[in-house]
């Protein structure tokens, strides 16, 4: 049969579909792109924000309509949305051409619950409430080969008072070093090169496994695996990083220099109602610190605009912050209520027009922050992997570069894979044109 995944959502959802692919292949299943070819179509939902629900309600009405075309399809749907009662009761009363669901905790069931509907031809319904232990050795097909994410823990213990993943994703769990050193390991043999660590929390790494290791131990036995010539991770909360991190991502080559530290509103009573346990000055202390020690860090980050309260003055702070941190890039998001979690319940929502205008302010200074900071890359050389041919020009190659700047110049697909040395001839808010010199 010929298959079809679409990924909402973050990271971890796509290295999910990642599996899913992997074990469809593996029982002689195609990929394809096309959906009018494929006999199975999954969906890997998102439920961070709100409207990513209407979208995939409204994505269901459309397949509605396609299966009754093609009688065959099988229609999977799963991730974090199928891990929330309230969807699966309204998939199984209203939307009855679903042929299975699955939640976050059990992929690994996947195999076994489409052979159950092909056998049965009836809704095949399989969602553990929690995580149980971590199933291992599931296999995985990535989308490229020079570059893979590598999930090193699963759920999140930290209950920011807006967010839903930690009942969606269930209680932090660390896999061992010696199953992800061994996966890291064959995706060397295969030519990777560049690996992202993924967890919710990478800096709590390790306290579920009873033993003495710490994330930077971890970096530190993964970045003697020979191929591998990049590490990059994602996401460290604020209130975890520890100086011996950041003093391993200064003194470690094969790190990257490029730190995302999500600090979500620039107010300290915001970030005490939205449970972060840090203040404004702890967060602008650990940046300085980081920019001192680690020269030339690319500093990432994610903000909410319009959590519930969050006054005018409030949301200053959030403007101060982007004018003393000066990220290089930043991950914007209108706060949105998620039922369930405590900031649901909390008075004085915020009007969605307020919202709108936060964040346009602060995008509009963003752009000319991020411009500033891409002309200091002028007339430099960086090492850029390259990705792939661009979208826009097929004689030009993108790449990134250890910051994570796109860079966009001449080249072909021979190109694709290899990390080159090339120097900045041209500055945008976004990315960066260059010349290649090697
Ligand atoms: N509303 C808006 N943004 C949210 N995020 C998580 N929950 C919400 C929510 N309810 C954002 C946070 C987090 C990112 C992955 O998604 O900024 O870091
Ligand atoms: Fe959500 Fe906070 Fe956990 Fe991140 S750390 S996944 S924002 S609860």
């Amino acid at each position: 049969m010929n298959y079809k995944i679409i990924t909402y959502g973050c990271q971890m959802n796509e290295n999910d579909s990642e599996k899913i692919a992997g074990m469809l292949k593996q029982a002689g299943h195609s990929p394809t792109e096309d959906e009018n070819e494929a006999n199975i179509i999954i969906l890997n939902t998102c439920s961070v924000r709100e409207n990513a629900n209407d979208k995939f309600f409204g994505h269901l009405g459309y397949y509605k309509k396609l299966k009754k075309e093609k009688k065959d399809l099988v229609l999977c749907i799963c991730g974090c949305m199928m891990q929330q009662d309230s969807v699966v009761n309204e998939i199984k009363s209203k939307y009855r051409h679903v042929d299975m669901i699955f939640g976050t905790h059990n992929i690994h069931e996947f195999p076994q619950l489409l052979a159950d509907h092909l056998e049965k031809h009836e809704m095949v319904v399989g969602i553990w409430e929690d995580g149980r232990e971590i199933v291992e050795n599931i296999p995985v097909e990535r989308k490229h080969e020079f570059k893979a994410y590598v999930s090193i823990m699963f759920g999140c213990n930290n209950f920011c008072s807006y967010c839903i993943v930690p009942y969606t994703r269930g209680r932090e769990r660390s896999r061992t070093v010696e199953s992800i050193r061994s996966e890291v390991e064959a995706l060397a043999k295969t030519g990777c090169k560049e690996i992202t660590l993924l967890g919710q929390n990478v800096n709590s790494y390790g306290n579920t496994l009873g033993e003495e290791i710490t994330f930077p131990g971890l970096l530190k036995e993964l970045a003697k695996v020979d191929g591998i010539e990049r590490i990059r991770f994602m996401t460290s909360h604020p209130k975890d990083i520890s100086l011996e991190l950041i003093e391993t991502i200064a003194g470690e080559k094969k790190l990257c220099n490029h730190v995302h530290l999500p600090v979500q509103a620039g107010n300290s009573r915001v970030l005490s109602a939205m449970n972060r346990k840090y203040s404004k000055e702890d967060y602008l202390d650990l940046v300085r610190k980081i920019k001192v020690k680690i020269p030339g860090v690319a500093l990432t980050t994610d903000i909410i605009v319009g959590f519930p309260g969050e006054t005018e003055e409030e949301f200053m702070d959030t403007m101060d912050i982007l004018e003393k941190c000066e990220f290089d890039s930043a991950y914007t998001f209108l706060y949105s209520p998620r039922e369930g979690t405590p900031a649901y319940n909390m008075e004085e929502q915020i009007d969605e027009d307020i919202k709108h205008e936060r964040l346009n302010r602060f995008l509009d200074r963003h752009h000319r922050i991020s411009k500033k900071i891409n002309q200091g890359y002028l007339g430099k050389v960086y090492d850029v992997l390259v990705e792939g041919l661009s979208k826009n020009n097929p004689d030009n190659v993108t790449g990134r570069t250890e910051t994570n700047k796109t860079v966009n110049f001449k080249g072909d697909v021979s190109l694709v894979g290899q990390i080159v040395k090339v120097k900045i001839t041209q500055a945008k808010s976004f990315s960066l044109d260059g010349e290649i010199v090697s």
